[in-house]
């Protein structure tokens, strides 16, 4: 199989991406080997690919979403048979994506969306997880019972935000404001269901005042949690709950939020994979729900821009784009 890996600079020489040859894997028990079509990336091939500081031999495969076509299964597999299209985000504690071929256990692998093509179903898979297990899993939304309540997306119209304002607007019935701070994320935000949009370089609950918006219900943060954390503790409405996927460098008072009775809850999409928890198996459920909400039209791909075929400089050239922090919607790379 063919892959591509990372190496970082050795005595002053540069770091870079390097293409190489390596026996393709046979499956065992619950994995598949699948042949992949398209990949997107995501911040968090920048964030790996930062901190691997040692020599790899021969290079660190990154990448950690990918739609493909299953090739062969391990002995124990009885969710996919091979010519099955897939899509899937995969396991942090394994090798990724940028390759040719890779091992995933089909628990968390969902059936790709029939609508789309490998690059648009490429697009969704770890955003997905991660809004959908935010808004379901950790915030516990009941659409039924919540329908009503207001939600706040911090960074709208990034990978996260772009398929989080759909799963909250049409699948969770939440009144949703996202957070953009140029007219081309605005619209971005707009065009994806989000009833109004601020600026989340701006004062929010001032913003949140001029509009007469009533304080959120739910606060989801995909974007600088230190900056945000003291004016989401502001907006949060009493008894409201704020979720985080991006980490901290600085201390927080959580006791900020007694007074209203608020909580906060982390979300990190690879827990279940990297755990093996029990319930790893809603990955692939809930990735098959959002293939059923993208083929009834419901949700649409998040897809905004192809990079070309996957290759060591265009690997390199999407994380370029990924480390300015204005990308909006997903960035694929095709086979
Ligand atoms: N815990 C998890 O499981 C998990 C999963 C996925 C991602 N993440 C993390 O979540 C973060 C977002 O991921 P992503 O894929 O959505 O990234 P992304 O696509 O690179 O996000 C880009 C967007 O961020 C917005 N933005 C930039 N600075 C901001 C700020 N200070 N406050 C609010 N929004 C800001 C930009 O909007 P404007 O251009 O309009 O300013 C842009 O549209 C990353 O740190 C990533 O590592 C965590």
């Amino acid at each position: 199989m063919k892959a591509i890996g990372y190496q970082p600079g050795i005595d002053g020489k540069p770091g870079g991406f390097i293409e190489f040859e390596q026996q393709t894997p046979v499956p065992e028990g619950h994995d598949l080997l699948v042949k992949i079509q398209a990949i997107s990336v995501n911040p968090v091939d920048y964030k790996v690919r930062q901190g691997t500081k040692e020599p790899q031999n021969p290079g660190r495969i990154l990448g950690w979403d990918a739609a493909g076509i299953v090739e062969a299964v391990g002995e124990k597999v009885s969710l996919f048979k091979p010519g099955d299209r897939v899509f899937y985000a995969g396991d942090i504690t394994r090798s990724g994506s940028n390759a040719s071929h890779q091992l995933v256990d089909e628990r968390i692998v969902g059936h790709m969306p029939e609508t789309l093509d490998f690059a648009a179903a490429a697009a969704l898979p770890l955003t997905s997880i991660t809004a959908w297990e935010s808004l379901f899993d950790r915030l516990k939304i009941n659409p039924e019972a919540d329908g009503d309540k207001q939600a706040l997306i911090i960074g709208g119209a990034g990978g996260v935000g772009s398929i989080a304002i759909q799963l909250a607007k049409q699948v969770a019935n939440l009144h949703v404001i996202a957070t953009a701070s140029r007219e081309e994320s605005r619209q971005w935000c707009l065009s994806l269901g989000a009833d109004d949009v601020i600026n989340h370089y701006k004062n929010m609950a001032e913003q949140f005042d001029q509009r007469g918006l009533s304080a959120p219900d739910y606060i989801l943060c995909f974007n600088n949690t230190d900056a945000h954390f003291e004016s989401m503790t502001e907006l949060i409405a009493p008894q409201g709950m704020i979720c985080s996927i991006v980490g901290t460098t600085q201390d927080h008072d959580l006791s900020k939020l007694k007074s209203k009775s608020a909580g906060f809850v982390w979300e990190l999409m690879f827990t279940r994979p990297m755990y093996k928890t029990a319930d790893m198996i809603e990955q692939h459920e809930l990735l098959n729900a959002i293939a059923r909400l993208v083929d009834s039209g419901t949700i649409r791909t998040t897809l905004k821009e192809i990079f070309g075929p996957l290759n060591a400089e265009n690997i390199m050239a999407a994380h370029r784009q990924l480390e300015t922090g204005s990308t909006i919607g997903k960035i694929v790379l095709t086979v």
